[in-house]
């Protein structure tokens, strides 16, 4: 690698900011936000990086911290957090916000305008960010990199295990459609980073993966600064600062307020509410051995809460669960429950609590991918219990801290528990190990160095990242995001009619400023047949192809579908119920089954006064939403209320970040009509019909006396359209 890499890293749901996280606030803001955060720091600090942007959404909303309202977040001068709004301003649980992802592509695309730089890496994290890293990466011919956290496949089996309904999971989680964004990832990732061999057996596994994508397990390293172990403390304290020992003294209070016998020693378990913890599990274990509750205290740090009968399902389950079976078990004065804790100084604290009381750390998850936790408890020097199912199977290979439980067997979970308390020589053998092999094994730094080593045969060596000039070779998005000046034409009667003699010349003149200006038809045909008679007339095919009258657009030669801008115009759109009703009138001829599209319903219709405001009347007393257009005195087309040629223009002028005033855009009939009127530069062919004739004398509307692209010749030197857009270029 010899030029530094611009890395994007795309982090989309749940709470995300670089200091005092919210972890455990909600089911979406937990380890992966962490995770991330933690790598943009360390990623921030290799020489070989010139800048991490970390993506997240852009949350405003009262019931959240001011914090993630924030557009940009600077972390350190090498590292910022960046966030980008999608779906309106409020928290949205990430399970809803698959619709909004597009729209989070554009915003994004324009950021990436604005600051003039492209990324050399995308690293896309869980489904969603995968998905927006994804897309930018086909975009832009950007090496993409992903890391899915956790994964739809297995989670819908565990749930169905758990004797969920296939069609609650659905709409609860949308996990099919999770599922099948996953399956998409995997198609296109350049590297897929996993924490633990066994989530590529156990996890991705589950997917079609016939050999691809590459994966490295790199596990994610810890901030050793603040998990050193328990004995420090006594060591120097005077150098611990405020917050430090006020977090530890606190703590000590609060589990006081539990503990009849606060010297015994802890079992501590720190997790999310979320029944794949197994905190049942755990408590079980403690309350059917009578021996281990003489020996020991536990003390279950389950998130933060201030009213359990107001959390959502799953925590009120498991939080109401576990409070039933400390009756149960009659655990008073043995079990501690704290209602809060803080990340920043109280966790780590919380370890070195449980050291000084010579503890044991458990986690005991049905399932868990990774196991941060017990990383931080084995760096702290707490020798831990673990279950056997993912990734502490690693942790416990690599680093020879503690014991690895089957989760559901509540006497080997106790046994474990107690064979480590019982033997002091075991507990310091557990606890050195820890304390030694996490400092060799799991910190950010190896993990970096890891990381960048792998990128090596990723990254594109001669693809620059600054945005000039646009190359002829450039990937689609590449070519249009270092683009200013956009020529947009009408394909029949307009670029291509009854007199072509000055076409050659016209297509001459694009490829000879093709660095400058970029080149798009828009028109009533289908994209097939957009294709077709373009490739008839010898025309390579344009930037883009905004087809079906504007409710469809594709980029490129390899025409590339614009998910952004179906997913825009399909805001209540109702094919069907329209269809119905306009079939009952008998003035209007369905169009042939080619023409018609998803988005484009198209009649025969030959002109009448009354018949226009006939339909207008029918559909808007169905409260039907719909644009109409009528050209050429036969063709009607009913689209989605947001969609035309027009609107497709204006949408692009925003998503790239190409000022409206600086498109040319020409025609000859009623379907142009709209897409000419307003800031673009308009141009009129002489060969226009009679439809047009009302924009004469409108303001940036030239009519040409030429036909056809002789027409277009003529606007284009009328405006100075070329002189223009070097100008602006340079
Ligand atoms: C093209 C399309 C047709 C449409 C007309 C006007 O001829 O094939 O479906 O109605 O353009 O937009
Ligand atoms: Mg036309």
């Amino acid at each position: 690698m010899t030029r530094p890499l611009y890395i994007q890293m795309f982090s989309i749901h749940g709470l995300l900011r670089s200091e005092n996280m919210e972890l455990g606030k909600n089911a979406d803001t937990g380890g992966q936000i962490h995770y991330v955060v933690e790598l943009g720091r360390a990623l921030s600090r290799g020489k070989t990086v010139k800048r991490v942007d970390l993506f997240t959404r852009l949350i405003s909303d009262k019931t959240v911290s001011t914090d993630y309202a924030k557009e940009i977040e600077t972390v350190n001068d090498k590292f910022r957090i960046i966030r980008i709004q999608c779906g309106g301003k409020k928290y949205i649980r990430k399970e809803r916000l698959w619709p909004h992802l597009d729209e989070y592509i554009d915003k994004t695309i324009k950021f990436i305008k604005t600051e003039a730089c492209i990324p050399d890496i995308v690293h896309g994290h869980y489904a969603d960010g995968g998905y927006v890293a994804g897309q930018l990466a086909e975009f832009f011919g950007t090496p993409f990199i992903f890391t899915g956290h956790s994964l739809g496949r297995p989670k819908k089996q565990k749930l169905l295990n758990d004797g969920l309904d296939e069609t609650e999971i659905e709409k609860k989680y949308k996990i099919n459609y999770r599922i099948q964004t996953e399956e998409d990832i995997l198609k296109k990732a350049d590297l897929v980073v996993t924490s633990t061999n066994q989530e590529i057996k156990q996890q991705y596994g589950t997917y079609h993966l016939n050999g691809l994508p590459r994966f490295q397990v790199i596990p994610p390293g810890l901030d050793l600064e603040k998990f050193y172990p328990y004995y420090y403390g006594k060591i120097s304290e005077p150098e611990l600062n405020e917050h430090q020992l006020y977090a530890h003294a606190s703590l000590l209070e609060e589990l006081n307020r539990f503990f009849m016998n606060p010297d015994k020693p802890v079992i501590l378990t720190l997790c999310r509410p979320d029944k794949k913890k197994n905190i049942s599990g755990l408590v079980s274990a403690y309350g059917e051995d009578k021996e281990l509750q003489s020996m020991a205290n536990l003390a279950i740090f389950a998130g933060i809460r201030k009213d359990i009968s107001r959390k959502d399902d799953n925590e009120k389950d498991v939080l109401t669960r576990m409070l039933l079976l400390m009756d149960k078990y009659d655990l008073y004065g043995k079990m501690a429950i704290p209602k809060k804790h803080d990340f920043q100084y109280e966790v780590p604290e919380l370890y070195r609590i449980t050291g000084e009381k010579k503890g044991v750390f458990v986690n005991v998850a049905l399932t868990e991918p990774f196991g941060l936790t017990l990383i931080e408890a084995a760096a702290t020097g707490i020798p831990v219990v673990a279950t056997r199912d993912g990734g502490p199977k690693d942790i416990i290979k690599n680093c020879q801290c503690g014991i690895l439980v089957d989760p559901t067997d509540t006497r080997q979970i106790s046994h474990a528990i107690k064979k480590i308390i019982a033997d002091a020589d075991l507990w310091k053998t557990y606890s050195k190990n820890g304390v030694m092999n996490i400092r060799k094994k799991y910190t950010w730094e190896s993990h970096v160095k890891k990381y960048l080593n792998d990128l090596k045969p990723i990254v594109k060596k001669s693809t620059a990242s600054d945005l000039t000039p646009a190359k002829p070779s450039d990937m689609i998005g590449r070519r249009i995001i270092k683009l200013n000046s956009f020529l947009v034409t009408d394909i029949d009667n307009t670029l291509i009619g009854e007199d072509n003699t000055k076409l050659k010349k016209l297509i001459r003149l694009l490829k000879e400023n093709k660095e400058t200006i970029g080149f798009g038809v828009a028109t009533g045909r289908t994209v097939e047949s957009a294709v077709a008679i373009l490739k008839k007339h010898n025309i390579d095919l344009p930037d883009l192809i905004i087809s079906s009258v504007g409710s469809e657009l594709h980029y490129g030669e390899q025409l590339q579908f614009s998910r952004g801008w179906e997913s825009h115009i399909s805001k209540k759109w109702e094919r069907e119920k329209i269809k119905e009703l306009l079939d009952q009138l008998d003035f209007l001829e369905y169009q042939e089954d080619d023409t018609q599209k998803k988005y484009k319903i198209s009649y025969y219709m030959p002109p009448s006064k009354d018949r226009v405001a006939t339909i207008h009347d029918l559909l808007s007393k169905n409260s039907c939403r719909y644009t109409l257009i009528y050209s050429h005195d036969q063709f009607l087309d009913i689209l989605p209320h947001r969609a035309s040629k027009g609107k497709a223009i204006r949408y692009l002028s925003y998503k790239w970040e190409i000022p409206i005033g600086n498109f040319l855009v020409c025609g000859d009939s009623g379907n142009d009509d709209e897409m000419l009127r307003g800031e673009p530069m308009g141009v009129v062919v002489g060969n226009y019909s009679h439809e047009l004739e009302p924009l004469k004398g409108a303001r940036n509307i030239y009519f040409a006396d030429e036909p056809c692209a002789g027409g277009i010749l003529e606007g284009i030197s009328h405006y100075q359209f070329i002189e223009k857009a070097k100008k602006i270029n340079d």
